[in-house]
């Protein structure tokens, strides 16, 4: 595949080592029910990250706190030693230009097509040219396969190929970091080892920083340089997969594992 197309941060010390994503102190309340509390969280530069636990443990809103769709109600969250929270909104508009996510439901915008879905946010936020937005997103559409799309609208696309523009549009930002929310889970059986195959490719082919919820517990060992078993909020146990998948030392870990593989 065109590597030149993907985002590929040069390497410098500052970028290749150290922490990106960092949460200290994190607390998230929903009305009484607290989610996150008082959570201390790090993902190192370079690194794939997985975070596996049962539903409702808080894992998307971890996500969704680094994407700034939810703020918290304590801590303070960096990306790349930039202020995402407390920050004004300025700050905060930089800092968020590091991260894309691809979300469950892919999340397209119906209305455009899937070229405009890749180039819209390049042209608005990052001020691209529209020539330079139209030969980005068509080097990242060549690499999910799907050249021949360019005209089409998602609701002509299967769920595989939505989800590949996605990846694709994720991408044309250059982030730095890569947070993908059980992308495969929305998608039909046939479909899902597809989108994985491209997944490992980018996790293979550029050192950009991944922190992942998935269920495909043998994508999550295949690229995850490290696990994390997210219990109620709370990261129970970490270790590299072979540890966690083979040796888990937590109860809440064997029985999770034994009901999801
Ligand atoms: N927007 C919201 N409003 C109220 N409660 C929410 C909201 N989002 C998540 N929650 C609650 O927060 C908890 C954690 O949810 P979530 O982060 O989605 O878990 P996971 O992704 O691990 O399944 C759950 O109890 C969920 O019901
Ligand atoms: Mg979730």
């Amino acid at each position: 595949m065109p590597t030149d197309t993907l985002p590929n941060p040069e390497k410098s010390p500052e970028r290749s080592s150290g922490e990106l994503i960092r949460l200290e102190q994190v607390t998230k309340r929903f009305g009484d029910n607290t989610v996150l509390d008082h959570l201390d969280f790090s993902v190192d530069a370079g690194k794939h990250v997985t975070l596996i636990g049962p539903s409702g443990s808080g894992k998307t809103t971890i996500l969704r706190l680094l994407m700034t769709l939810l703020k918290p109600d304590e801590g303070t969250i960096t990306v790349d030693g930039q202020k995402l929270f407390p920050a004004t909104e300025k700050e905060r508009r930089e800092a968020r230009k590091q991260i894309g996510m691809v979300f469950q439901q892919f999340n397209l915008f119906p209305n455009m097509s899937v070229l405009r879905n890749i180039t819209e946010a390049p042209v608005t936020v990052l001020g691209l040219s529209k020539d330079e937005a139209v030969e980005r997103a068509e080097g990242l559409l060549d690499m999910v396969g799907l050249a021949d799309k360019c005209d089409a609208r998602p609701a002509q696309l299967s769920g595989g190929q939505q989800q590949r523009v996605a990846i694709a549009r994720a991408l044309a930002m250059r982030p730095k970091v890569l947070l993908l929310d059980e992308v495969t889970s929305a998608l039909d059986p046939e479909l899902v080892a597809g989108v994985l195959d491209l997944l490992r490719d980018i996790a293979r082919t550029t050192d950009i920083t991944m922190l992942c919820v998935t269920h495909e517990m043998n994508f999550a060992r295949d690229i995850s340089d490290q696990v994390l078993m997210f219990d109620s909020g709370r990261v129970i146990e970490a270790g590299a997969p072979e540890k966690i998948f083979s040796e888990p030392e937590h109860d809440r870990t064997r029985e999770f594992l034994s009901a999801v593989l």
